[in-house]
């Protein structure tokens, strides 16, 4: 999810079990008047353990994140001829941030919030056939990223709905910006593995990296934001909203 996103989920979600709640989790009242710098305190005393993973509430380890099978970014945009796939990344950073904002409105069901990471690293698989600032890309293998300062601005909205005669929280879809300080990508095995082509282009990408990214960034966005929204669901439609939000 964001990470961010998730874990802010994740907490209020654990912080949720009243009678079961482990006391290295600082529990939110919704009503409390310091509501987003509680939840910021206590996402940040969570954070190490969230980091490798709290077995006993079924938390996995959020270092490194594994984004495992489906694709986070698959586009095939017919104005642009876009076709990128990114699948099977793996994260290590994403634990590592700064609450920059976060505006929690329980009443409303919004939730907004803003990140940043100083580092990431995202390392996966791709797939390419794309004209990407007068380059055209083409091949299939594995792809490193680096980036620094990497900004997440998310919003998130539902609603309460009744299923099967349970009341729970019901997320539309999260909208989500991005932005970064600085990036290096390397993408293995362009052009069939031709090595001087491969260099040339990966070499003209991050000559022009920020350029290169704006190209993709509404793609990257839809995908992070249908990725996540899916997540929130996952989490929240496990539970009654009575007991999500005391
Ligand atoms: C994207 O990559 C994944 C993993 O290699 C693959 O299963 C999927 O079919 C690909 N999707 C497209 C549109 O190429
Ligand atoms: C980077 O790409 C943009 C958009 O294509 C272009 O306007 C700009 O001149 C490029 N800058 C460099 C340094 O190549
Ligand atoms: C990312 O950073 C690591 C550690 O500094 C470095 O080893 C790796 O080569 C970098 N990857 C790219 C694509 O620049």
């Amino acid at each position: 999810m964001s990470v961010k996103g998730l874990l802010v989920l994740v907490f209020v979600v654990v912080g949720a079990h009243a009678g079961s709640i482990p006391d290295y989790i600082h529990v939110c009242k919704r009503n409390n008047p310091e509501l987003a710098q509680c939840i910021i305190n206590s996402i940040n005393s969570l954070l190490p353990r969230l980091k490798v993973g709290i077995p006993e509430l079924n938390v996995p380890p959020v270092e490194p994140l594994l984004l495992p099978g489906s694709p986070l970014l698959d586009t095939k945009s017919g104005a642009t001829h876009l076709k990128v796939n990114l699948s099977n990344l793996e994260v290590t950073g994403g634990s590592d941030f700064t609450i920059m904002e976060l505006v929690p409105k329980v009443e409303k069901n919004y939730f907004r919030f803003k990140v940043n990471h100083p580092k990431v690293n995202i390392e996966g698989d791709y797939e390419i056939d794309s004209k990407i600032l007068m380059l055209q890309l083409k091949g299939k293998g594995r792809v490193h990223l680096n980036i620094t300062n990497l900004v997440l601005e998310s919003v998130l909205k539902g609603k309460v709905v009744t299923e099967n005669g349970v009341k729970h929280l019901k997320f539309d879809k999260m909208t989500t910006k991005i932005s970064f300080g600085s990036g290096r990508i390397w993408l293995d095995n362009l052009f069939n593995g031709d090595p001087a082509l491969g260099k040339g282009a990966n070499d003209a990408i991050n000559d022009n990296i920020s350029a290169f990214f704006e190209e993709l960034k509404p793609s990257f966005e839809e995908g992070l934001s249908n990725r996540f929204t899916q997540i929130a669901n996952k989490i929240t439609e496990t539970f009654n909203y009575d007991d999500l939000f005391p």
